[in-house]
């Protein structure tokens, strides 16, 4: 495949950033998570202290040192979420969404649901106390979940990937957009300018045929027949490229004709060891089409067909209607195939595995059926040494003939 690796850069290209992308991504969550653990460890701390704290001024008398422990540690904790709950059942709490004017019942039933999602986050700290007579005692438990802070922390680098992914998505649209936009241009441009060059030796050369048409000495000679039929070729030319360059007009159209047009064409051209069959259970299958731009189509299918046959082959054209409205026309020839890894290069413009290709062909006719047709082309099949079919796919107009 001599200039096929012409696309390999580019595909390396998505995949390294892809690839640097998911990395930056694994990166940012894995060192957010290492700063939430380590955060979560202090906050634990934090809580533990507190419950020491608390025991604290359980146990001592109250002097200065429990003054400082009440508001150092205890009042001095305004971020994390605490609950503390002792042994008879009262209920103490910082930080927590309760207001003071609200009636028992209310702070009562907030502060349970509270509860509820501490214990499913952490298993609560018990608060100890040595009594008089020296025994441990259990005073109640002390309940936290994760401060604001540490939640948004958890949250954040999804938020964050998120922003850049929409981000880094819109704007691959809008670049995109813009270079099919170039793109079309391109082609529309190019094919008007060619319309445009060959129409003037075009209908110079007209108006020559018809002077030489009128030389006696060149009467009854096959020479003007077939310099017509150049001629009405040229035109043919012509016309796609203009076609091309603007809007094509559309016309309810007997494909089956169409394709037998193609065909005659063709055959007395080809070698006579590659046959060339149309298949068609119907006479009339009716499309909407531009005829020009449809053959033209039609015709770089079986060139394509005839260069991959080489010596000697057979291209079989086959026009079915399918049961949902549409009408197929399958292009199957007995060449050498497509290689699996060309598949998805062979509509590229530029793609070809040909000394004197152009790679444009399959592009072109791409572009015809889609943009111009509203139909599909794609590759139905295709085994290496054994043959490829190609498929146009074409909304159907109702034939006129019942069908
Ligand atoms: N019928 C086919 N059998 C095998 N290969 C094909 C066939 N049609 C197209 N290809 C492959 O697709 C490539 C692109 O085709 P095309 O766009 O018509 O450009 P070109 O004919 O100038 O090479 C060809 O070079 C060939 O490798
Ligand atoms: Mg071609």
């Amino acid at each position: 495949m001599p200039r096929a690796e012409q696309y390999s850069p580019h595909t390396n290209l998505k995949w390294i950033v892809l690839g640097a992308s998911v990395m930056i991504s694994a990166g940012s969550i894995w060192y957010t998570n290492v700063l939430v653990k380590q955060l979560k460890d202090r906050e634990r701390q934090q809580i533990e202290l507190f419950a020491r704290a608390l025991e604290y001024t359980l146990a001592g008398q109250p002097d200065e040192n429990i003054l400082f422990v009440t508001e150092e540690i205890i009042l001095k904790n305004n971020s994390i979420p605490v609950i503390w709950i002792t042994r008879d059942g009262e209920y103490q709490y910082r930080n927590v969404d309760v207001e003071s004017n609200w009636s028992e019942a209310r702070k009562r039933k907030a502060l349970d649901k509270e509860l509820e999602r501490m214990k499913a986050l952490y298993d609560p700290i018990p608060i100890t106390y040595r009594n008089e007579l020296g025994e441990t005692e259990e005073y109640g438990y002390v309940y936290y979940r994760n401060s604001f802070l540490l939640t948004q922390l958890t949250y954040y680098p999804f938020i964050q990937l998120s922003v850049i992914a929409i981000f880094a998505f819109i704007s691959y649209l809008a670049f995109n957009y813009s270079r099919i936009a170039e793109q079309n241009q391109v082609w529309v441009g190019l094919a008007k300018e060619t319309a445009h060059q060959l129409g003037t030796p075009l209908s110079s050369l007209m108006a020559w045929a018809e002077v030489l048409r009128e030389d006696p000495g060149l009467k009854n000679k096959e020479i003007i027949s077939e310099l017509e039929k150049d001629i009405r070729k040229l035109s043919i030319v012509t016309e796609r490229f203009s076609s091309i360059g603007s809007v094509p007009a559309l016309k309810t159209e007997n494909i089956v004709a169409l394709v037998h047009h193609v065909i005659n064409y063709f055959r007395p051209r080809i070698s006579s060891r590659i046959s060339l069959e149309v298949y068609s259970l119907s006479d009339t299958l009716m499309a909407r089409v531009n005829a020009p731009l449809f053959e033209w189509v039609l015709e770089n299918l079986c060139k394509n067909a005839v260069d991959a046959i080489g010596t000697s082959g057979r291209i079989a054209i086959k026009i079915l209607r399918g049961s949902n409205r549409k009408i197929y026309i399958d292009i199957s020839d007995t060449g050498k195939g497509i290689a699996r890894s060309n598949l998805p290069l062979v509509f590229k413009p530029g793609f070809t595995t040909k000394k004197r290709g152009w790679g444009l062909g399959l592009a072109l006719a791409k572009r015809i059926i889609e943009n111009y047709h509203n139909g599909r082309i794609f590759i139905k099949s295709s085994e290496e040494n054994q043959g490829t079919t190609f498929r146009i796919e074409l909304p159907a107009e109702p034939s006129g003939t019942g069908q």
